[in-house]
């Protein structure tokens, strides 16, 4: 398998774009640089083909965007005829309130809507909010992403630029750690204004954990947000609150809304939502009611409960967890591999071994999937063009693949068998 084409465009991207791309999770360094794919040409459902023309099986799904599959016919016919009547206007469109009214219908916290274009900003309106409302500063984070904006990214090591001042405002927590939340709430619940998170990260949650959050916030003034970001609309329609049966008091949606179109969600209670009627509490954007979006929200939103996209997306999902589980299982691999997470979004997770570091076994990993079609970042999150014939093929794939890593680690050759430069970048939850 050749990877000319994406060498050759990462070199000329690099003259020209820091990293050579705008996205950090799409950064090359995530890959096997001259074993792996870095450039994406065209994806349709389940399938991505590079610059090279090769072919693979995707389960990253472009970052969790895609959840119908790629170049959705339905979506994009939506779409296009937003884009003939003219995409956006000197005054808003009817689509902007007929999308927020269906969010309103199947997110149970959702009693108002406000669009932008990405997470990041959602996020940071959503602390906003919770800052005005409970005139308070500090907010927990509990493990978690929440974009790039400088309230969060300041409490994290990707921290350059950002006054440091900022940071002391943000208290960090680990996912399903409840004893040290609770004790942060109890000893300085008069200045918390927020606990943001997602509603599970790669680990599913303890009992009661999320409950327990739920209560401890609703006794403390403090306000609740769901970044429901991956979990919108992939866990049930409704969300991962909907699923755990935790309604926070904002929640942030994206990805998966429109399919691949630019559009994020604010929504949430009226009390804490109407306060962006005041203009001094301000959040606002050019490309808000950009139609195009808004009509492939409409298009995935209607898809999504109309042709079981969700059971489907369960399914593929368990099936693919299962076949996994069986395959460390086979191979022994037990104490360098797991497979976590709910069945639409699971996580392999890798363990250095004595001799290798993890970004060894997941460039080892990722270049002998590529070189049989499959895309392995680590992650899988089925989508609804994922069939049962594509995941019986990946786990066929795995088998061979997991089996080769066992004879890598026993006979310590793992390293020499990376045939390109190893995977260097750490995510963005790391
Ligand atoms: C949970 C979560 N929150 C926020 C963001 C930031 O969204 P964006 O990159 O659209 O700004 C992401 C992006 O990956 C995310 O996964």
């Amino acid at each position: 398998m050749k990877f000319d084409k994406s060498l050759e465009n990462y070199n000329n991207a690099l003259e020209v774009i820091p990293m050579g791309t705008s996205t950090f999770s799409r950064n090359p360094n995530f890959f096997v640089i001259g074993s792996s794919p870095l450039y994406i040409k065209e994806a349709k459902g389940c399938r991505i083909y590079d610059l090279d023309g090769n072919e693979f099986l995707d389960y990253a799904m472009a970052l969790s965007i895609i959840l119908l599959g790629y170049s959705n016919p339905e979506v994009n016919a939506a779409a296009k005829s937003a884009i003939d009547d003219g995409l956006i206007y000197t005054l808003s469109c009817q689509e902007e309130s007929v999308l927020a009214k269906k969010i309103i219908e199947i997110v149970p916290c959702a009693e108002m809507v406000r669009f932008v274009k990405n997470g990041s900003d959602s996020c940071e309106a959503a602390i906003k909010l919770a800052r005005n409302y409970t005139k308070k500063l500090k907010i927990i984070t509990v493990s978690g992403y929440h974009g790039f904006h400088d309230w969060f990214t300041s409490s994290t090591p990707r921290n350059k630029g950002i006054p440091q001042l900022m940071s002391e405002w943000i208290i960090s927590h680990n996912y399903n750690d409840l004893e040290s939340i609770e004790k942060t709430i109890k000893e300085q619940s008069s200045d918390i204004a927020a606990l943001i998170m997602e509603p599970i990260i790669n680990y599913e949650p303890k009992k009661g954990f999320l409950e327990k959050i739920r209560k401890l916030t609703e006794d403390n003034n403090i306000v609740l947000i769901f970044d429901e970001m991956k979990t919108g609309f992939r866990l049930d329609v409704g969300g991962g609150q909907k699923y755990f049966n935790v309604i926070p008091d904002l929640a942030i949606f994206g990805k998966a809304l429109a399919n691949g179109f630019p559009l994020s969600a604010l929504a949430g209670k009226k009390h804490l939502m109407k306060q962006l009627e005041d203009e001094k509490c301000f959040f606002s954007a050019s490309y808000a009611t950009e139609k195009a979006s808004l009509a492939a929200g409409i298009k995935t939103l209607a898809i999504i409960q109309r042709d079981g996209v969700i059971s489907h997306v369960w399914k593929m999902g368990a099936m693919l967890k299962d076949g996994i589980r069986k395959i460390i299982d086979k191979y022994e691999l037990n104490s360098i591999l797991d497979i976590v997470g709910l069945a639409p979004m699971t996580h392999l997770i890798i363990f250095p071994d004595k001799d290798f570091s993890v970004n060894e076994i997941r460039s080892y990993l990722q270049q002998e999937s590529v070189k049989r079609g499959v895309l392995f970042v680590g992650y899988h999150h089925a989508s609804f063009a994922h069939q049962s014939k594509d995941i019986e093929y990946t786990l066929q794939v795995y088998d061979e693949v997991f089996g080769l890593l066992k004879d890598a680690l026993l006979s310590c050759s793992l390293r020499n068998k990376i045939e390109g430069k190893p995977i260097s970048a750490f995510s963005l939850r790391d």
